[in-house]
């Protein structure tokens, strides 16, 4: 009897659920829907054997998970390839009809979210993975199970597996940011990011209050389901009930295609959600499979960017502000406007001579465009909309923190605050101490590490390391209660046993990046043995020259330097080199390796630190001694020299894998 009504509940409120989020089109009213939510609440909490994993009441949250898991995908998530212009449409094209000649395609378009796997066991949704690598993605069934288009049961009893894009509308995202905005969060650059980090919750309520949505577009194994092709792929997600989006066409020309793009950009400004192109698949899923993939994507399919936006707006100030070596950096202040789904009010604007060069006003009506999608620049100044009202550019001759007199160094474009005690710089240092590339406290963040310091508890490096000396001070701070100091806390206390590469590069001193203190530490395995060394010595070194030598040897003749570090070592903070050799993999191990062609998902640099720090070795040239040869895409000669003398060969993909066994 009870089991009836549940189910019947169930059924009624993932009905109205799939009606009102996916098909924009309820058939029952809200508060029919709270009504019959609230007595399945009351039916599963006095009855908790009943509660089914379908049940929408797993929609509101609440499921909090330790960490994330891995899930390696049975069939890898690729990525594709990009192209940005007509021309390399139509040579898209060209290479198609080369195998097919004559193809269908299907254009849809790019969603700007993250890529999800869904799993569904005899019809009920069982796991949902990011992407990851490709090969293993993180384990956020608990977050998707709370996304409202994601159905929980489908309306067969069938094994399947969905691919799609989880994005967040452009209106949930100005209202989240406004939201913490008010809160004095940190607000996400754009949609893409916070769909992203909403998904990375521990907390399912947290994403279930995020208004996620997805579109799905791809059947991974699509062959055992009798479909043949994208677009019947596409038909069977939407009768499963799954969200897929309004906007996809079949198309047969590449003119087709480019009318098509035409037409999505035109209406891309109206569209509640962020697109950043548009992929071009072809059709027929036997015509995929002969165009084949390369080492990380199909040859049947590619997505076309749209250009960079650009928006126009009023630069109605010119500010400045200081960094952590003293250096200023002039900046804009803008009229508000929406650039790529982010509201932006300022752009970096460099140095003096950036603003001169570009000619920039104050007043002037400037294009600006976000550089590698996330830092604003101005682009150029409408120089015809100028009014007459305009105030030109003057460089300020004081430090505007600390009123000290700004110095232009020899060989620099910038001017410097020379006082090595301005609070801008000290509070500058503090956040570059603990940020993610340094000693990685988290937590740490500009506004936090400004009311420490402003408050007296947090004035030099080595004040982190005492910090829990003021405790039940700081739990009394409004905003901070015991659990957040705890885990203040317990993040710097972590940092501890970071290796020595992390705290040289956190020390901030001046030229000395986080490759540099790599090397650093790989050469004096102890920070006693870098302090000793002179600048003769520091010369020597591969990568470092006399600039960077004579800046570490200064560094390190301040008294103010050692105490500190002396403070540190008190309190117990590793000072020395912690070597990785303790995660040997024996097929890596004493092994000879060569890395061709570009790799995905690795730098080159961190490809050449995986191989080492599993134990093996690498080398620049195949042979017969070569081991092993891990290629790329667009793989060089040594490639064809593995082939012929029959060198085993890893795609990226069983590198990485290889890697985690
Ligand atoms: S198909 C093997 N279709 O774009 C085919 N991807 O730049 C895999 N994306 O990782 C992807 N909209 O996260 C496909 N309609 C669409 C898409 C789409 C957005 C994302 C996806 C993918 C990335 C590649």
């Amino acid at each position: 009897m009870l089991e009836k009504r549940i189910d019947e509940l169930i059924k009624i409120l993932n009905k109205a659920n799939y009606e009102y989020y996916t098909l924009d089109n309820p058939s029952i009213t809200d508060q029919e829907y709270d009504s019959y939510m609230d007595e399945l609440i009351k039916l599963e909490t006095n009855n908790p054997s009943l509660v089914r994993s379908d049940s929408p009441t797993v929609r509101i949250g609440g499921q909090i998970i330790d960490e994330f898991k891995k899930i390696t995908h049975s069939i890898p998530m690729m990525s594709l390839g990009d192209i940005f212009n007509y021309d390399e449409v139509r040579d898209f094209d060209t290479k198609v009809r080369k195998v097919i000649p004559n193809p269908e395609y299907v254009c849809e378009p790019k969603i700007d979210g993250l890529s999800v796997s869904l799993i569904y066991k005899k019809g009920k949704l069982v796991s949902g993975a990011t992407r990851g690598d490709g090969v293993v993605g993180e384990d956020i069934t608990h977050n998707v199970k709370t996304i409202k288009n994601i159905p929980l049961s489908l309306p067969v009893d069938i094994d399947i597996e969905v691919r799609g894009e989880i994005y967040m509308s452009i209106s949930s995202f100005t209202k989240l940011n406004e939201e913490r905005i008010k809160k004095g969060e940190k607000v996400f650059a754009n949609p893409r990011n916070a769909a992203a980090g909403s998904v990375r919750q521990l907390d399912s309520s947290i994403s279930a209050s995020r208004n996620l949505a997805t579109f799905m577009y791809h059947m991974p194994e699509a062959q055992i389901h009798n479909v043949k092709n994208q677009e019947e792929a596409l038909k069977f997600m939407s009768d499963l009930t799954f969200a897929v989006n309004p906007n996809i066409e079949k198309v047969s020309s590449v003119d087709e295609i480019i009318k098509y793009i035409e037409k999505i950009a035109s209406i891309r400004s109206d569209l509640p959600y962020e697109i950043d192109g548009v992929v071009i698949k072809v059709n027929n899923f036997l015509d995929q499979k002969k165009l084949g993939v390369t080492a990380k994507v199909p040859k049947w399919a590619i997505a076309y960017k749209f250009p960079a936006e650009e928006v126009l707006t009023k630069l109605n100030d010119i500010e400045f502000c200081v960094g952590r070596t003293g250096k200023i950096t002039p900046r804009a202040d803008l009229s508000p406007v929406r650039l790529k789904g982010s509201v932006v009010r300022s752009a970096t604007l460099n140095n003096q001579d950036y603003i001169k060069e570009k000619n920039i006003m104050i007043g002037d009506i400037v294009s600006i465009r976000k550089a590698g999608d996330v830092i604003p620049e101005v682009v150029e100044v409408k120089t015809e909309r100028r009014t007459g009202d305009e105030v030109p550019f003057k460089m300020i001759d004081k430090c505007p923190i600390c009123g000290s007199k700004l110095v232009k160094k020899e060989g620099e474009v910038a001017y410097f605050c020379t006082n090595i005690n301005c609070d801008a710089r000290n509070i500058e240092s503090l956040i570059h101490f603990a940020s993610r590339d340094a000693m990685n406290i988290e937590g740490f963040g500009e506004r936090i590490v400004e009311d420490f310091y402003n408050m007296g508890f947090l004035k030099k490096i080595e004040d982190y390391y005492t910090l829990k000396e003021h405790k039940t001070t700081l739990m009394e701070l409004e905003g901070f209660g015991e659990k957040s100091i705890n885990n203040l806390l317990n993040n710097i206390e972590n940092s501890k046993s970071n290796s020595l590469e992390r705290l040289i590069f956190g020390l901030g001193i001046k030229h000395v990046g986080k490759k540099t203190a790599k090397i650093l530490s790989e050469n004096y395995k102890t920070l006693d043995k870098l302090i000793e060394a002179d600048t003769e010595e520091l010369s020597l070194i591969d990568d470092i020259g006399s600039i960077i030598a004579n800046s570490i040897n200064s560094y390190f003749k301040e008294d103010k330097k050692i105490n500190m570090i002396n403070k540190l070592k008190e309190n117990n903070v590793n000072t020395n080199y912690l070597s990785k050799e303790k995660n040997i993999n024996e097929l890596f191990l004493d092994k000879t390796f060569v890395l061709t062609g570009t790799l995905d998902s690795l730098s080159r640099e961190e490809a050449k630190e995986l191989i080492e720090s599993k134990g093996g070795k690498n080398t620049n040239s195949v042979s017969k001694k070569t081991d092993v040869v891990i290629v790329g895409s667009s793989p060089g000669s040594k490639y064809d020299n593995a082939l012929n003398l029959g060198i085993t060969i890893w795609t990226e993909d069983e590198f990485i894998k290889n890697s985690r066994r």
